[in-house]
This record gives structure tokens, C-alpha cells and sequence, in this order.
């Protein structure tokens, strides 16, 4: 079936964000909304956009005309009578979808399709009631819809595929990049997003960097566009911790959700971020008033020679090359010299256990993130023991010519590498799910998250043998589940296939 006529239950932010991009499309478009006057007042601000965008030159007068005549506004809801489908995008409340849905059921026809725009909720609960239920589905857009150019189309267990394709179908009709997803908590991109805040959590809690430094490294050196706790900032975490302890609630405490008390206790402060001047930064009409500078370059005069191990020796021969291009004197010799700067570029571990395994002093040793571009940003952690003088020399030598340096404390596998390598893993692990197919699953989050790569091909880009080594370090440096690899990227690692790889079974 090709979707003509949609109508559009609750004319808020997404309603009519949905219903833009459809009457865009060419649908006709019947609005309604239980609070009076919500449909006209949605129709209005959307007639002023639509302007503006025609008089940028976005759309000729015609197209205007012909989008704002697709709309009609209902008086009742009865008057969805006749419609090829029926967007929900009403309060997130399971019960009152459920009554409206069952509503819904007594006045279209039974292949009619009713969809729910809902992001927490299951679409198979919202169906349950229904005596068709096999023409319900989830279709959940992003905020602001025109620009999200994304849809997850959720198939809930009683879901006709054929529902799914003409979904898929109107989705690509309207401009957007419709994924299929099973139905389970937070879809593909509200659960994929779990890792990348929690991980930052964690490591602000440990005390590991600052929250500037933490944003600062994830933004400069993983190339993130906003870092975790600035992001935390802007979506409230009124928004944002709730759905954390959701997910991790669904299923089943699983760790690799684990949300952090320091966000439930800014909660209860009512910290909550941008929106009410304070969350982890402080803000006067919404800017950011107290973001902490680089941390400041020690002078350093006495440079001492330079003794270099790396897990890779590709590393080591960026460090070597970058150490005699900037006039440091390298110490080549088997073992460090009793004075040398010991420079270690590992992997999933802390420098205190890195310094012992490889049977070096850790009152001179100080490790290089070398998993995000060094050209572009470098972490430093030296060990609890490091003597201040070494760590000022590294941190010297890394900040010349004018390089971003952030020197943390202790850290089982940096701050990049653990928030990374928990991206990539939970990715990888709701593929391993079938929750949705991995190049699925990676352009979704690409277009949902605003990633610099899909968190699956992130993981090929970096190589998927570092992420697993990251990942089997700090699980066995830590013993926190969270850390533990999952089978999908394990077994593609060790095969040395792409992390995208599909089996044929
Ligand atoms: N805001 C987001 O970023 C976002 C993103 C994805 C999904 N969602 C989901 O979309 C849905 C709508 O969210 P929103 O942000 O647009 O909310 P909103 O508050 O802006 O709009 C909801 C509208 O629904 C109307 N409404 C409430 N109950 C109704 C009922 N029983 N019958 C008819 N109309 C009713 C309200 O009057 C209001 O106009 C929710 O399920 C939400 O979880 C929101």
C-alpha cells in the first residue's frame, strides 16, 4: 500500500514535526490534538516556518501553497475516519496510548495503520489491547524531525512485515533513513547512546580528569562535536537520567548500562543543566561561564633522554619520529636509563599496572593515549608514584608547537579509549542482539547521534583488534562486566574481519 492520507494524534513539537516532512512529501495531512486550540496553534507556527523557509527560497509560492493546503484541522477524533494511517505523538504514557490506540481501533478500518511515536515505550505493550494488532508499529523520529533525517521502524512481535516495508517505503518517501529495529528498550539509538555518557560518568567519578578536561579530550582527540557532559547540559538530566535507569532497568541491570549516582543526586538538586543555569558547567543566558582552560604548559629546561615501549609498534615509531623531530634525545637501550623519561603508549590499562608488567619504574613512567589522532590532541596519565618532574618533562614536550595536552590521573585505559571502546562494544553488541542489522545500526546512530563515524565502523576505522585488546585489559584489570567484550566484535576481531561483517547464518 502506498501511505497518502496520515492523520496526526497530539500537534506538539514531534506531531507537527512529522507532519511537516509528510505534507511536505505530499500526504494529506488531518491534525488533532485533545487539548483545544493545539491544532490550530501547531498549524500556525508551521505556516511560519514554512514562510521562512520560502523566503530563504527553500520552496517556491506554489509548494507553500500546496503544502499548507494539505492540511486540515479535526474537530473530533472520530473524523480520522478514512486515513491510510494514524501517527500517534501524544504523552509518553502507556496507558493513555493504550486507550487511545483502542479508540483508534473502533474507528478506522482494521487494516488501517497505526503507528506510535513513542521512544521508551514497547510498541507490542502499546498494541496489546487491539484486536488487529498486526498493524501497529513504532515510527520514532528525532527532534527537530526536518532535520533528523532519521526513523526507526519498530516491528513489535505481532507486526506484519508488510506494515514494516510501507513504512520503510513513506519514510524514504519523506526524505528520511528508515531502520528497522526490534522492538526492545531504547530501540538502536537511545540504547546505543547509553555508553558514551555513563562511561564519562564513571570516569568523572573516579576523579579521573576534570569535567572541562574529560569534554575537552573526547571532543579534540576522539572528535566527538560535543563532549559527554556538556551533552548532559543541554538534554537536562530530567530527560537524560531517567531514561538511563530505564534502559538499564529493562534489561535486567545488565552493567554495560549502568547509570552513575552522581547524575541522580544532581537530579535531586536540581542541577539539571542549561535550562535552569547549572548542571556540570555554569550558565548566564544559556552560555557556559566557567569551562576550566588547558591546563598550563610547565617550563621545562632540562629534558631529559626519552625511553619508549609501546603495544604497538606502529605507535612507537610515531613517538620516536615526533621525539627527534622537537630535539629530544632518545634512549634506545634495552632498559631505561637510571634518569630517562620512561613513555609508554598501552592499551586498557592504568600506568601503575602497565609500568609493572613491563618491569619498569613508575616513579619515571608516564603513558600516551595513542588510540585517537595524535596530530590532533594527546592524554597524558602518569602513575600515582610519577615524580612531578617527569610528568611536567612529558607534558612539555607534548605540547609544543601549540598542541592540545591533557594530563589525567590514573585511568584503566584513558578516557578516550574506555569511552571509545564502550561505544564500539555496546554497537557491536546490539548487533550481536539482532536487535538490527549492523550497517543499520551504524548509520542510525551516525544520523541520530551526530557521531563523527557509525559506532560499528568507528570500531573497523580504529582497528578492532585495539578495541578488543582495550576492552580484555580493562575487563580483566577491573572485573567490572561492563567492560566485557561482546561476541560479535570478539569473534571478528580475532578473524580479522570487518566489524560490518554479516554471517551468512
Ligand atoms: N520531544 C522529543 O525529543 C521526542 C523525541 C522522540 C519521541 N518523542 C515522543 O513523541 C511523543 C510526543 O512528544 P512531544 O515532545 O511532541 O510532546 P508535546 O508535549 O510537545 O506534545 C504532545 C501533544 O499531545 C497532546 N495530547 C496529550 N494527550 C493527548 C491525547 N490523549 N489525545 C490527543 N492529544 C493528546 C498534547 O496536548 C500535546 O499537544 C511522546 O511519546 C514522546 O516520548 C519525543
Amino acid at each position: 500500500m502506498t501511505i497518502q492520507k496520515m492523520a496526526l494524534i497530539g500537534t506538539g513539537v514531534m506531531g507537527m514535526g512529522i507532519a511537516q516532512i509528510a505534507a511536505q512529501a505530499g500526504l494529506e495531512v488531518r491534525l488533532f490534538d485533545a487539548k483545544a486550540g493545539a491544532a490550530e496553534q501547531g498549524l500556525a507556527k508551521l505556516k511560519t516556518t514554512l514562510e521562512k523557509l520560502q523566503a530563504k527560497g527553500k520552496m517556491t509560492e506554489q509548494q507553500l501553497a500546496d503544502t499548507l493546503a494539505r492540511f486540515v484541522v479535526l474537530e473530533k477524533i472520530e473524523d480520522v475516519a478514512g486515513v491510510d494511517m494514524v501517527v500517534e505523538a501524544i504523552i509518553e504514557n502507556l496507558d493513555i496510548k493504550q486507550s487511545l490506540f483502542k479508540q483508534l481501533e473502533g474507528i478506522v478500518s482494521s487494516d488501517t495503520i497505526l503507528v506510535s511515536n513513542t521512544s521508551s515505550l514497547s510498541v507490542t505493550a502499546i498494541a496489546s489491547s487491539l484486536e488487529h494488532q498486526d498493524r501497529v508499529a513504532g515510527f520514532h523520529f528525532f527532534n527537530p524531525v526536518p532535520l533528523m533525517k532519521i526513523v526507526e521502524v519498530i516491528a513489535g512481535l505481532a507486526t506484519d512485515e508488510q506494515v514494516v516495508a510501507d513504512l520503510l517505503e513513506l519514510a524514504n518517501r519523506m526524505g528520511h533513513f528508515g531502520v528497522r529495529t526490534k522492538d526492545t528498550p531504547g530501540f538502536i539509538v537511545n540504547h546505543a547512546g547509553r555508553a558514551y555518557g555513563t562511561e564519562a560518568l564513571k570516569a568523572l567519578g573516579e576523579g579521573v580528569a576534570s569535567v572541562s578536561e574529560i569534554d575537552r579530550i573526547l571532543r579534540e582527540g576522539a572528535g566527538f562535536r560535543m563532549g559527554p557532559l556538556e551533552l548532559f547540559d543541554l538534554t537536562a538530566l530530567d530527560v537524560s537520567h531517567p531514561v538511563m535507569e530505564s534502559i538499564f532497568n529493562q534489561f535486567y541491570q545488565e552493567d554495560r548500562y549502568r547509570p552513575h549516582p552522581l547524575t541522580r543526586q544532581m537530579l535531586a538538586g536540581k542541577k539539571v543543566g542549561r535550562k535552569v543555569g547549572e548542571g556540570f558547567y555554569q550558565y548566564v543566558d544559556g552560555v557556559k561561564t566557567n569551562e576550566a582552560p588547558r591546563q598550563p604548559i610547565p617550563v621545562v629546561t632540562d629534558f631529559k633522554a626519552v625511553w619508549v615501549k609501546a603495544d604497538r609498534d606502529e605507535d612507537a615509531a610515531i613517538l620516536c619520529e615526533y621525539l627527534e623531530n622537537n630535539g629530544i634525545t632518545l634512549d634506545s637501550s634495552v632498559e631505561p636509563a637510571s634518569d630517562s623519561l620512561i613513555l609508554l603508549a598501552t592499551y586498557g590499562e592504568d600506568t601503575t599496572t602497565a609500568a609493572l608488567r613491563l618491569n619498569v619504574e613508575a616513579t619515571r613512567a608516564v603513558s600516551i593515549d595513542m588510540l585517537t589522532d595524535f596530530a590532533k590532541h594527546r592524554t597524558l596519565m602518569p602513575s600515582i608514584a610519577t615524580e612531578k618532574s617527569y610528568i611536567d618533562q612529558a607534558h612539555a614536550i607534548f605540547a609544543k608547537n601549540g598542541h592540545g595536552v591533557s594530563v589525567i590521573a590514573e585511568s584503566v585505559g584513558f578516557i578516550s579509549q574506555r569511552v571509545l571502546a564502550m561505544v564500539i562494544n555496546l554497537a557491536c553488541d546490539i548487533a550481536q542482539q539482532q536487535i538490527a542489522t549492523a550497517s543499520d545500526i551504524d548509520k542510525a546512530v551516525k544520523l541520530g547521534l551526530g557521531y563523527p563515524h557509525g559506532p560499528i565502523s568507528w570500531g573497523d576505522v580504529l582497528g578492532s583488534d585495539r578495541i578488543l585488546l582495550i576492552l580484555e585489559r580493562i575487563y580483566a584489570n577491573t572485573g567490572d562486566q561492563r567492560y566485557r567484550p561482546s561476541l560479535w566484535l570478539s569473534r571478528r576481531a580475532r578473524l580479522n574481519i570487518p566489524l560490518l561483517h554479516t554471517s551468512v547464518i
